[in-house]
């Protein structure tokens, strides 16, 4: 089957972009599927990191076509910001490869504005989004008068539908939350002339990628965020307002379901989140610091778009479990293994326990995930660097017996097993 998909397993930045440029090396076509500029991805080659949100991070392989689905919010603004960064750095994205969905909506200053009017309004109730205005863009799109990119192509009807979108974005604005209201004049010319400036970006996704594929072709799908933050099958209310599990990918791609191969699960071989919300085996102290690190190295537990410190813990087996199922993992792929080198003993959460039972699956789901105590077991730690190591064999016997007591307890296979940011540093298994 032509299709892989890559879907976080996680609370988001499970190492996304760094799988997807490994295994971009064979696809044709990298495509994102949901989310917006809320991502961050980071890929490292040779020296060289790329931070991406709302591209692709399969073009940085050359030879790749990137493409924008229909169920991503696109802010034109970060967008072409992010084409001028990649170019400065070497990687030209121009109409030619990269291709947006006619389907997929705009993210206006209106929405980041209702985002952070929102946020402040929950008090101590805060999502913690980053305020890119991605809920107020799907909630948009779900009322049913949301932008989509498609209007762009007839200037006089969009210049007149961006006019009355900031026109009632101010009536909520200043009438719900005594916000400042925007200049409606000034953000109508300017997505007047981000207008002009995608036309030549906007087409059919499905056809696109059906033709690709009836033809031979490879299309990776590469979602943002996480399981856990999924807006149906997440920590509700603390996810996200798109679908980024793999279901997701059909659906925000306009794909039918038999053209999946592979679903891989991308999973830190801890636990990380940022933002609010439940989280069983989060720690503080000096584990905690050993797994974020201090922010001196870049691939420290800080985000890549807000730059937050994430919130780390043990790595939850349940949760895990979980995503494998609502995914329907063929495979995982365990990132940052080499951080945890130096740690005597390893948890891993393999059930809960609430009210003197014990749950090994959740009874209602994430959504009820607050109370429940973790119930640990210890696994024996190691001390070797493992960041030159590239072969199964020469992971030292503690790391493969951990890996391996992960795949028993999820039922999917660790197909690679990442030891680095580097795309090189990698263990392959086969
Ligand atoms: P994404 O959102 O899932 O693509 O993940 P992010 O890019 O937000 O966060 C992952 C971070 O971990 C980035 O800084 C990566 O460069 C880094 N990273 C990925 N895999 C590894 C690994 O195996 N070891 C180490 N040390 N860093 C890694
Ligand atoms: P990548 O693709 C981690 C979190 C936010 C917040 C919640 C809702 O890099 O894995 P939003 O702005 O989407 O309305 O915020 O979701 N969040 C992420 N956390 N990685 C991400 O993306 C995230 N995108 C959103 O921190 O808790
Ligand atoms: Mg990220």
């Amino acid at each position: 089957m032509p299709l892989d998909v890559i879907v976080g397993a996680q609370w988001g930045d499970e190492g996304k972009g760094r799988v997807v440029d490994l295994l971009a090396a064979k696809a044709n076509y990298v495509a994102r599927y949901n989310g917006g500029d809320n991502a961050g991805h980071t890929v490292t080659v040779e020296g060289q990191t790329f931070k991406l949100h709302l591209i692709p991070s399969g073009v940085i392989h050359a030879h790749t076509t990137g493409v924008i689905g229909n169920g991503v919010v696109v802010n034109p603004a970060t967008l072409f910001e992010e084409i001028r960064s990649l170019k400065d750095a070497g990687v030209n994205v121009g109409p030619e490869r990269l291709r947006i969905s006619f389907a997929a909506h705009l993210i206006t200053p209106a929405h980041r504005a209702i985002d952070a009017a929102q946020e402040a309004a929950r008090g101590k109730k805060a999502i913690g989004t980053t305020l890119r205005g991605i809920g107020p863009a799907y909630t948009d799109k779900v009322s049913r008068t949301g932008l989509r990119l498609g209007q762009m192509l007839d200037i006089d009807t969009f210049s007149s539908a961006i006019e009355a979108h900031i026109q009632e974005a101010n009536q909520r604005l200043s009438m719900l939350y005594s916000a400042k209201p925007l200049d409606v004049k000034t953000e109508a010319r300017q997505y007047v002339e981000y207008a002009r400036q995608l036309q030549p970006y906007i087409t059919d996704v499905s056809v696109l990628l059906s033709e690709a594929m009836k033809n031979g072709q490879r299309v990776l799908a590469e979602g943002a965020q996480g399981t856990l933050l999924d807006l149906d099958h997440g920590t509700y209310p603390f996810v996200t307002s798109s679908y980024p599990t793999a279901a997701g990918a059909l659906h925000g791609l306009g794909l039918g379901v038999g053209c999946t191969e592979r679903v891989v699960g991308v999973t830190k071989a801890f636990q990380t989140r940022v933002g609010a919300g439940p989280f069983p085996t989060e720690l503080s102290g000096e584990l905690a610091l050993h797994l974020r690190g201090t922010g001196a190295n870049p691939w420290d537990e800080y985000g890549t778009t807000t730059g937050r410190p994430r919130r780390v813990g043990w790595l939850d087996m349940v949760l895990l479990r979980y995503a494998t199922r609502i995914n329907g993992l063929t495979e995982l792929a365990l990132t940052k293994l080499d951080i945890l080198t130096g740690l005597e003993t390893l948890k891993i959460c393999v059930a809960y326990r609430q009210g003197g039972r014990t749950f090994n699956e959740l009874p209602l789901g994430p959504g009820e995930l607050a109370g429940f105590e973790p119930v640990y077991e210890e696994l024996p730690g190691w001390e070797k660097d493992l960041r030159r190591v590239s072969a199964w064999e020469d992971l030292p016997k503690q790391a493969r017996a951990y890996i391996l007591h992960i795949e028993e307890l999820c039922g999917a296979p660790v197909r690679m097993v990442s030891v680095g940011p580097e795309r090189e540093q990698v263990v392959e298994i086969s």
